[in-house]
């Protein structure tokens, strides 16, 4: 037996929730930086908050210039903007690039140094300055997780920091704060949640010895990620649509807010998987939006490893509330594969890699590229040899869904 679970020292989940953040806040620092980004600063929300925290904390400085996927130079102007207050504490308000952004500045406020000393798995040698989390969308999971994903402009794929020392350490989840998010912001990073469940749920489980819970992030999946995975996938699968349709169903809305936080925690441990493998270099190649390149590759993806995976395949069918009482678990797989192609459909995914400008033949270069980013085309539950990956993007570019 060999289990780990990490995550924040406080998470919370609930409409009316964000009230608590200035407490939250003053209580861990007196100098706070608030990092967010100008849409979200614009929306009573978020500035409410804003203003709700220079009331109970001394000094407040807002980084309001963050720009999707983390550019290395907005982290920069960032760490600067936390020095100029000497920030013993950040408060980030926005999606996963807001909050992605809050870490690293974390990171090089106490360690010193450049993003690119990071890089990679476990390199942060120690705590943080402590951050309050706070999602604006319901997607990346990033409010709990151990990773921030950056854009190097020297780099052919995006690039993480995974470390449990970049866990935040107070995650606040308000559904209510996602109301605002247009129908694609909410289809994009809802399936990017939906994403981190399966791609969770379908991992590949590792060996492990008592050393690797603590030298690896991600670790392969368990039965502890499984049960997040699987409320996850309950969750999204029931709502989704609900959302990108309707911004104003407020049960959809919550119901994506908890899928989301429960598919983070699956993925935390778990780890995600080819998928997301394969959209670094594509996301960093065409500046798709994250969700948009993973929910594009999942139904690829899976249909390559679904002889390994084809048992959990049909659980997932079953959970996600279709109709497989009677149908054998083969059938049940593809009654799930084709209900994933119809809600990529109806939420707006482009259903081939040409359709958001891939080149056929930048495929094989893509699928070298995402073979190197070991901790997550490990979990892949196919082969995940260079050839078998370029397959699936060939696939993916013609929209071959056989
Ligand atoms: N750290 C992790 O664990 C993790 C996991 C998955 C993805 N990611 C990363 O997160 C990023 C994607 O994050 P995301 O999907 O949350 O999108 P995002 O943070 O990039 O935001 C997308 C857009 O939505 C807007 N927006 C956000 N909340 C809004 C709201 N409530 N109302 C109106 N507009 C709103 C933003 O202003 C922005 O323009 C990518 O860089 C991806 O690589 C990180
Ligand atoms: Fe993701």
């Amino acid at each position: 037996m060999l289990e780990t679970v990490r995550g924040p020292r406080q998470l919370i989940v609930g409409e009316g929730v964000a009230q608590n953040i200035p407490r939250v806040v003053a209580e861990n620092g007196s100098r706070v930086l608030v990092v967010t980004d100008r849409t979200l600063l614009g929306q009573p929300g978020v500035a409410g908050i804003v203003a709700a925290v220079r009331e109970q904390v001394g000094v407040v400085e807002v980084f309001s210039d963050a720009t999707p996927d983390v550019p290395l130079a907005d982290v920069d102007r960032a760490v600067a903007a936390a020095a100029a207050v000497d920030a013993d504490v950040i408060l980030a308000v926005g999606g996963g690039t807001v909050i992605d952004l809050a870490k690293i500045v974390g990171v090089i406020r106490c360690h010193g140094g450049t993003p690119r000393d990071f890089y990679g798995e476990s390199r942060v040698p120690g705590p943080t300055i402590p951050l309050v989390a706070v999602p604006t969308t319901s997607g990346t999971g990033s409010e709990l997780t151990p990773v921030s994903v950056l854009t190097d402009p020297d780099r052919e794929l995006k690039v993480g920091v995974s470390s449990v020392h970049i866990v935040p350490d107070f995650a606040i989840v308000d559904p209510e704060l996602t109301y605002s998010c247009p129908a694609t912001v909410t289809a994009h990073s809802g399936i990017d949640a939906f994403c981190h469940a399966v791609e969770s749920y379908t991992a590949r489980p590792r060996p492990h010895g008592p050393r690797d819970p603590v030298e690896q992030v991600f670790l392969g999946r368990n039965q502890v990620t499984d049960h997040y995975a699987l409320l996850a996938a309950e969750r999204i699968a029931r709502s989704l649509r609900r959302a990108v349709r309707d911004g104003g169903d407020t049960d959809a809305r919550a119901d994506m807010s908890y899928g989301s936080v429960l598919a983070g925690l699956a993925f935390s441990h778990a780890g995600n998987a080819a998928p997301h493998a394969l959209q670094y270099p594509i996301g960093a190649a065409t500046h798709t939006p994250h969700g948009l390149g993973v929910g594009l590759l999942l139904p690829y993806a899976l249909r390559a490893a679904r002889d390994a995976v084809g048992d959990r395949l049909a659980t997932l069918a079953g959970v996600c509330g279709l109709d497989v009482a009677d149908a054998s678990p083969a059938e049940a797989v593809e009654v799930f594969l084709d209900w994933l192609d119809g809600l990529l459909a109806d939420i707006g995914i482009p259903p081939t890699l040409a359709d958001i400008g891939v080149a056929r033949a930048d495929l094989p270069r893509f699928a070298e590229l995402a073979a190197g980013v070991t901790r997550l085309i490990q979990n892949h539950p196919g082969p995940t040899d260079t050839t078998s990956l370029t397959a699936i993007l060939e696939a993916a570019w013609a929209g071959d869904r056989t």
